[in-house]
């Protein structure tokens, strides 16, 4: 008979976060308090298909991924734990990083908006757009903005091919996406956002730190994550300058972290130049598509 080998997330964490660590009464009453309907009505992107990556696949061991309440009203309480050593300093990370004035801030994956939301905080005066494949983290969103008097759009988006023109934004931020999507989907994801981004435009990618990642299989198996084996096989600064970047930095913060950075340069203009790295990173495989990094 085959026997079902529990993760450490379903043995150990699972149980520690639902019986001790996380207030059900006040996810409860944040539940309630949302008219999920009416968001979904509102919200939903009728002419969106759900990327069978996303959809097939559960996350943190929630059965339907993120397209459930559950997952949705449990996200923040639960990420509060899963970013040591404080939620807000990681987070704060990307905001220490960012290099231009920005008019327009699009934010990929933005989930829940915990990341979004102080985006708005730090640069008030922009636009900030929000976007995410679950109309349910984008309810949730949509109601901390509201509670914190923020004035953010909401839309319902896949962030491999998104609905704006070229060159619409001058910040585009990715916080913890990646090692939740396969390499070949973060790749796109970079081309996608190098075609958004105005020249002289910044990208500011806040996730894992790979290098750790790829020493620590226990760390991998910890949360669930179907794609992550995947995200710490590959190297984030050769996506982006496969993806046409220039300037790429990868800081390390701490041990677990890494926050990369990278600009859309003068010579993105030339269209042959992009057509030729466009060519190039579609048709790499999924896996070892760069020369494996030199560490
Ligand atoms: C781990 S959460 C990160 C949420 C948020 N950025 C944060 O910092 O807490 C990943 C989010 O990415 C969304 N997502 C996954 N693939 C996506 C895609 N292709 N386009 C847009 N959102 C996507 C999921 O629905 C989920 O809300």
């Amino acid at each position: 008979m085959k026997v079902r080998k529990d993760t450490i997330y379903k043995q150990f964490l699972a149980p520690l976060l639902n019986n001790f660590l996380i207030d059900k009464e006040a996810i409860e009453d944040f539940s309630h308090s949302i008219d999920w309907e009416a968001h979904s009505d509102r919200l939903t992107n009728p002419n969106l298909v759900y990327p069978k990556y996303y959809s097939s696949q559960n996350f943190h061991g929630n059965e339907g991924g993120y397209l459930t309440i559950t997952a949705a009203v449990t996200y923040d309480p639960i990420t509060q734990y899963a970013l040591p050593p404080n939620e807000i300093w990681v987070r704060n990370s990307l905001i220490d990083a960012v290099q231009v004035k920005p008019r327009r801030i699009l934010d990929l994956g933005c989930g829940t908006g915990s990341m979004t939301l102080m985006l708005k905080e730090a640069f008030p005066q922009a636009e900030v757009v929000g976007i995410d494949l679950s109309t349910y983290m984008l309810a949730c969103a949509e109601a901390k903005a509201k509670t914190a008097g923020l004035n953010i759009q909401w839309r319902h988006d896949n962030a491999e091919k998104i609905g704006f023109p070229d060159a619409s934004f001058d910040l585009l931020t990715v916080a913890l996406l990646f090692h939740e999507t396969p390499a070949k989907v973060s790749r796109q994801i970079l081309l996608e956002s190098f075609r958004l981004l105005r020249i002289g435009g910044q990208i500011i990618i806040l996730d894992g730190r790979q290098k750790t990642l790829r020493q620590t299989d226990w760390l991998m198996e910890f949360f669930e994550e179907p794609y992550i084996k995947s995200y710490a096989r590959g190297n984030i600064d050769a996506w982006l300058g496969a993806a046409g970047f220039g300037a790429v930095e990868t800081q390390d913060l701490w041990w677990l972290y890494q926050v990369s950075s990278a600009t859309k340069p003068l010579l993105a203009q030339d269209t042959d130049i992009r057509a030729e790295v466009n060519h190039n990173i579609l048709d790499c495989d999924d896996e070892n598509n760069f020369p494996a990094p030199a560490y």
